[in-house]
């Protein structure tokens, strides 16, 4: 099984004034009214680009934010907008994707129109899968085309439901995405270094299970650090700190153990005893911490031997700040890693929203890494060697 691809698509289906469904991650962050990080949009340009050249009609469908039902906060307005601003061309919007006014708004289409379809997830058949949802949309068009690699873990009925109604192919960034972090699964080059930082375990088990047999160290830091330290006894004060997956952080240091993984935690942190501009913040050993001191950042010593280890890395995988980067007193450890690995010789490979807003905001141009995914959740999932839905639906 292959996966069926844009050019396999213009190759068998002659596009022009074809009508082509476009499921797009356009989660993006929007602050009042307007699209403060357009990553996930600009990485859509090349296919977009490359369906109006062929000439074909395009429909765009993303969901936004997880809304319950319908949320004014969250209609696609400033999205198309900003699209219509990146492609220099109108883009047009309706506010609902199913319905009469959809279907006027396809019938009026031309060859290089674009239309935008309001969030998905207004609608609750988009996450239940519901296979007459998915054949409504997929009624819109002639084909079907995902570029939506971020969103390609969950099964909904945009981004799976609709490629079982319609001849269904991949676009350019999840193949680029796909030929990117593929490699990663198979020989990464050694020594291969994972760091994973973030508030929560949960979404990072898979990850931290499958890696563990392949990395030659994990860096731990972040909330999460706090977990692994409170389940090898320390006391972590105050600390962001998941007790009921403590026995799940202890079965994967025992499983570093057998495997031979250097999994390292913090030695030092830095800890305040708020989270504001006026707290009263301190270098902690780690065994310092106690009361309501609460761990936002790894310590110096700590970031010293982190790097030490990045840089002797070849391949190195990045998902989660390794503290609070957002407020300057805790950003240190996410900035150093960030700017070690924008220099080191390691392939270097960063996912997840938060890790790609704090080198945005240390001015680190993402070309400095050797990949920088779209995906969060998607990009852990991929890496976890799960087959996910919405690339599954795309092989042939
Ligand atoms: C993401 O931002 O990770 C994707 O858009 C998926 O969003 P979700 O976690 O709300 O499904």
């Amino acid at each position: 099984m292959k996966l069926k691809t844009l050019k396999t698509a213009a190759k068998e289906i002659k596009l022009q004034d074809k009508t082509v469904l476009l499921r797009v991650d356009y989660n993006v962050p929007v602050d009042n009214g307007r699209v403060s990080d357009d990553t996930r949009i600009t990485e859509s340009l090349p296919t977009i680009e490359f369906l109006l050249k062929k000439g074909a009609k395009i429909i765009i469908l993303t969901h936004l934010g997880r809304p319950k039902g319908v949320d004014e906060n969250l209609r696609l307005n400033p999205i198309a907008d900003h699209l219509s601003k990146l492609l220099k061309k109108p883009v047009i919007k309706v506010d609902s994707c199913i319905g009469p006014a959809v279907e006027t708004a396809i019938d009026a289409l031309h060859k290089g129109d674009i239309l935008i379809l309001e969030n998905t997830r207004f609608h609750k058949e988009e996450e239940e899968n519901d296979p007459e949802f998915a054949k409504k949309l997929a009624g819109y068009a002639d084909l079907y085309v995902s570029d939506a690699f971020g969103t390609v873990h969950r099964a909904h009925a945009s981004t799976e439901g609709v490629a079982h109604y319609l001849p269904s192919f991949a676009g350019f960034l999840i193949e680029k995405e796909i030929k990117n972090l593929e490699p990663l699964l198979k020989k990464p080059k050694k020594p291969f270094v994972l760091v994973i930082g973030g508030a929560k375990i949960d979404t990072k088990i898979g990850i931290l299970e499958n890696f563990i047999h392949k990395a030659d160290s994990i860096l731990i830091g972040g909330g999460l650090a706090n977990t692994f330290l409170a389940a090898k006894g320390f006391d972590v004060g105050a600390s962001l700190c998941e007790k009921d997956k403590i026995e799940t952080a202890q079965k994967i240091m025992l499983e570093a153990e057998k495997t031979k993984c250097n999994l390292m935690l913090p030695e030092d942190v830095i800890v305040a005893d708020q989270i504001s501009n006026n707290a009263a913040i301190a270098d902690a050993e780690i065994t310092g911490v106690e009361g309501d001191m609460q761990i936002l950042d790894i310590g110096k010593r700590s970031v010293v031997k982190f790097i030490e280890i990045l840089n002797k890395a070849k391949t190195v995988i990045w998902n989660g700040p390794v503290g609070l980067y957002e407020k300057k007193a805790f950003e240190r450890g996410t900035k150093e890693i960030a700017l070690c690995l924008a220099d080191c010789k390691a392939d270097t490979y960063l996912g997840g929203g938060d890790t790609l807003d704090a080198i945005k905001g240390l001015g680190i141009n993402e070309k400095s890494y050797t990949h920088v995914s779209t995906g969060g959740g998607a990009m852990l999932e991929f890496l976890e060697g799960k087959e996910l839905p919405g690339i599954k639906v795309l092989m042939g």
